[in-house]
């Protein structure tokens, strides 16, 4: 029985390309593994298959080697197991076929060449990317229209587009120096023409009138229900359908248009219910000859105490990606730096945006102000515009002839940076994935110049953790781009690894000896010379990758900062008030953007310290650093080759190539889930006015209300807590009074600036009140330990959802109901997450709307039929296990 299900499969499938799409799956029915089989083995992937007696799906999209195999699951397994009756019979299998017997009969042998052929066999579990909770938002008051820049420019450019006035984005009447400034790049003729971009998100409305012209169907795919177009199905589904019209909205008469509106999407859906692994790699790689860039907003739990990162499968995929994708010049991959900031967290704390291969962008809002949900790490390299100080993204919205005006959170300033990469793409499009990135470090403007948090870095640019480099000005990327010269391919440094006082850590990372953490931290260093540089082909340096291994009882109270030769200091890890997690950082990789272009000679220090509280502790047990950067000669370029995350410390000496055997037994993937404060999120995000005078990563938190030259209210307080007060507002009057002197100021700058005097009118202070949303709270509530076989990424999407029905989430979480949290002693998970210890299953939080709120939109009616609970998009996740 087994071996014809795997010939005949084997028969029908080619071995050298995936399929036209993804099949589907159904994890109720079957348990899914990923081989990773060794194409130079003894043993072909015939033998393989045939030997576990497993059955071939396909190959695991664009990832080579890896493929996709499954068996009748019916293996149910007690409450709270760890294990999976499989690969403990296959590990025991292997174990001995290794065993070091020198006479072995002829199955023995067999058996051996198999296991040896294996470099890898991992179960697929379903985990759930969740989204965030969406507030109940009052229906922005339709505006009169009036005589403002914004007509003018739509006269001009022939935009007919009802909501482009209010598209403030990119035409910011109120203060003209703040917007992305795209529309100089339309009047040169680059509207992103060729160019398509990948929503990896919820669904996408391929059939809203401004988006159907735009939309490329190739490029797109359903992980969540595995059909061929990512509809939205869901009542939430609104996500992607937003993010896309940000990019690619079309020059209609519908809502507004995109910044790239002449580019086109795809809708990759991966959020709107639980999916593998190797689904949301195969997602990360659909179509990367055709798609350029991949725009995600989502990520780990934003709640201040959680370390995740891509489990090694993905970042296989993300790696493919960036050598393989866009015919070698690298897909783009744009991540949303999160939106944990008022919970302290920071995005080095996630392994996709302190990834050296995405692009991480925060948010500013229509001020230029810092919006108090927007992650701040030596890893942002850029800021774009997004919600706050009582504006919001106005964008398409799902249904016909729909537009939203309440889209934001770093979720919609990442899809703004993705627009503007596809107007630079569109005129040069040869530009490789790390161009990209050097063009942000380039061009990337600096605001709110007297903001404690800049600095100046070596190559003399100013940097700061809260907005990158600066923010993103189209028509200066754009026109940089058009002379830009391409870099030279990309090389590093892997320095050696100091182990400090025989610290030491095990694949179960259990840590030993180190250097206690003293008052006044811990110093180490490491020295890199100019034959270090030689010999390695370095010409440049971008980013630097710095790896700890640090045991403590509180990881919150731990930071970490490294010192360049030059002096320049990058904080890595800041302090995190609700980081309670006891398994320290075991190997954990920060990024630092801050030290681009720097000359990287001499010595290197990085210091670890603590709050010198009693009752928690921790010591520092060693480190290593990778320096990334471009070629000398281009011709002896290595091809970098992604090592597996889960070693001890220090690292074992290096072995001879694969096959390795044995040492390092394939494990199931292990599940992950985490916690998140209630509520750490408060209420009215938009309507929460930002800052521009706070650094991110200080001592002691600055005084609180401090109000600044431009009379900025608190955070906590906002300007418009709701229309009523709003009016009674003191602070209004002097807010206003402050906008007008900024107004001043600024309608100059812009007058000179884009040299086209004579299109701005006064009188559009009172918008400040009528654009007003109320925002309502967004109480976020955790929900705990239904599955625990799920590990959670969330939209970025401060308030972008607007929906009523959240009953419907929680039984999203009731169906996810699974006890798969296995934990085979080492883990899968990208850099070895927190969580040493198994945790109590968790489900995901669910969001909790505060329903005291009245402010209701009146747009129910439009929720799809699959709404509500119970589709079938949620149910393969409950009958999973
Ligand atoms: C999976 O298979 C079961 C049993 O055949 C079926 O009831 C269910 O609808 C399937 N689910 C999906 C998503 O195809
Ligand atoms: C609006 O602008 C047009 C020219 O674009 C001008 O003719 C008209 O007088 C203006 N209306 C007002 C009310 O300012
Ligand atoms: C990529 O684009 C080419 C040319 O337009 C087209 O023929 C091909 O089908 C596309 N492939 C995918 C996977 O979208
Ligand atoms: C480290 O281990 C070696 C050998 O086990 C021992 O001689 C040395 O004293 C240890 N050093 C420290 C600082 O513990
Ligand atoms: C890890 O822990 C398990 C059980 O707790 C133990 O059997 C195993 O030997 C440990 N592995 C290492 C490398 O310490
Ligand atoms: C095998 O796969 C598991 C799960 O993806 C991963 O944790 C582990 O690091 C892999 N091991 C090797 C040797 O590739």
């Amino acid at each position: 029985m087994k071996l014809p299900l795997g010939l005949v499969a084997l028969l029908l499938i080619p071995l050298t390309a995936h399929a036209v799409a993804p099949s589907k799956r159904n994890h109720s029915t079957h348990d899914y593994y990923v081989l990773e089989h060794d194409p130079h083995g003894s043993a072909s992937l015939e033998e393989v298959v045939d030997a576990l007696g497993l059955e071939l799906v396909e190959q695991a999209w664009e990832l080579q080697n890896h493929w996709i195999l499954r068996r009748p699951g019916r293996h149910v397994q007690a409450p709270h197991s760890n294990a999976d009756d499989f690969l403990d019979e296959f590990n025991e299998w292997r174990s001995r076929t290794t065993s070091t017997s020198q006479d072995l009969k002829p199955p023995e042998k067999r058996a051996r060449l198999v296991a040896s052929s294996i470099r890898n066999l991992s179960r697929q579990h379903l985990r759930q990317r969740v989204k965030r909770a969406p507030p109940p938002v009052r229906p922005e008051p339709t505006n009169q229209q009036k005589n403002t820049s914004a007509h003018i420019v739509a006269e001009r450019l022939g935009i007919l587009d009802p909501e482009f006035p209010q598209q403030w984005h990119l035409v910011n009447e109120e203060f003209p120096m703040h917007m992305v400034n795209a529309t100089p790049v339309w009047e040169m003729g680059i509207t992103g023409e060729g160019i398509i971009a990948a929503m990896v998100d919820d669904g996408l409305d391929y059939e809203s009138e401004d988006l159907a012209e735009n939309f490329d169907a190739e490029g797109s795919y359903d992980f969540n229900d595995h059909v061929p177009l990512p509809k939205p199905v869901l009542f939430d589904d609104h996500h992607g359908t937003r993010c896309a019209g940000q990019i690619a909205a079309g020059k209609n008469n519908v809502c507004g248009v995109g910044i790239a509106y002449k580019s086109k999407v795809a809708g990759i859906r991966i959020l709107s219910g639980p999916i593998s692994d190797i689904d949301e790699a195969s997602a990360l790689n659909y179509g990367f000859q055709n798609t350029s860039i991949y725009s995600c907003s989502w990520g780990p739990p934003d709640d201040g105490r959680s370390m995740e990162g891509p489990s090694y499968l993905i970042q296989k995929a993300v790696v493919n990606g960036i050598l393989n994708g866009r015919g070698g010049k690298g897909s783009i991959f744009v991540f949303a730096s999160g939106n944990g900031a008022a919970s302290g967290d920071q995005c080095n704390f996630d392994g996709y945006t302190n990834s050296i291969y995405s692009v991480t962008v925060a948010a500013i809002d229509y001020k230029g102000l810092h919006p108090y949900y927007s992650e701040a790490c030596a890893a942002n390299m850029v800021v774009t515009y997004s919600s706050g100080s009582g504006k919001n993204i106005v964008t398409t919205d799902v249904g016909q002839n729909k537009c939203s005006h309440i889209h934001g959170g770093t979720s919609a300033a990442a899809p703004n940076a993705v627009g503007v990469f596809a107007l630079a793409l569109a005129a040069r499009p040869e530009l490789t994935w790390r161009d990209i990135q050097h063009l942000c470090v380039r061009t990337a403007q600096e605001i709110n110049p007297d903001d404690p948090d800049w600095e100046t870095t070596a190559a003399g640019r100013r940097f700061s953790y809260k907005y990158g480099f600066g923010s993103l000005n189209a028509y200066e990327y754009v026109k940089a781009a058009q002379a830009w010269t391409l870099v030279t391919p990309q090389t590093w440094i892997e320095m050696p690894a100091i182990q400090i006082s025989n610290g030491t850590m095990d694949l179960n990372r259990t840590m030993t000896g180190g250097d206690p953490i003293v008052p006044g931290g811990v110093h180490s260093s490491m020295t890199v010379t100019k034959d270090m540089l030689e010999q390695n082909n370095f010409a440049k340096l971008e980013h630097v990758n710095v790896r700890v291994w640090i045991s403590h009882t509180q990881r919150g109270d731990v930071e970490v900062e490294i010192t360049s030769p030059k002096g320049i200091r990058s904080v890595l890890a800041g302090r995190r008030k609700y980081d309670r997690d006891q398994g320290g950082f075991p190997g954990w990789r920060f990024m630092s953007v801050k030290h681009w272009d720097e000359d990287p000679i001499g010595e290197w220090s990085i210091r670890v310290s603590d709050q010198s509280s009693e009752d928690h502790s921790g010591r520092f047990l060693g480190w290593s650093m990778t320096l990334w950067g471009s070629s000398i000669d281009a011709k002896q370029v290595k091809t970098f080759v992604l090592k597996d995350p889960d070693t001890p410390f220090p690292l074992p000496p290096p072995v001879p190539e694969q096959p390795d055997t044995g040492s390092a037994p394939p494990s199931a993937s292990t599940t992950k889930s985490h916690s998140k404060p209630t509520a750490h999120l408060p209420g009215d995000h938009g309507d929460a006015e930002g800052e521009a005078d706070k650094p991110a990563f200080s001592g002691a938190s600055p005084p609180s209300s401090g109000p600044t030259a431009t009379l900025t209210p608190t955070a906590d307080e906002g300007w418009f807590p709701s229309m009523a007060n709003l009016v009674a507002s003191q602070k209004w009057v002097f807010g206003a009074i402050g906008a007008v002197v900024i107004f001043g100021i600024s309608a100059g700058i812009f007058f000179y600036w884009r040299r086209r005097p004579g299109f701005l009118r006064k009188g559009k202070y009172t918008s400040l009140m009528t654009d007003d949303v109320a925002m309502g709270s967004i109480d976020q509530e955790q929900r705990s330990s239904l599955g625990g076989g799920t590990r959670t990424k969330e939209l970025y999407d401060a308030f972008g959802e607007l929906s009523d029905d959240e009953d419907a989430n929680e039984e999203t979480g009731l169906h996810s109901q699974r006890n798969d949290t296995r934990n085979t002693g080492f883990h899968s998970g990208f850099l070895e997450d927190d969580d040493a210890t198994p945790l109590e299953p968790h489900y995901k939080d669910e969001p909790e709307l505060d329903h005291s709120r009245a402010d209701r939109p009146p747009d129910d009616g439009t929720r799809s039929p699959g709404s509500g609970s119970g589709d079938g998009s949620w149910v393969h996740a409950s009958e999973g296990r």
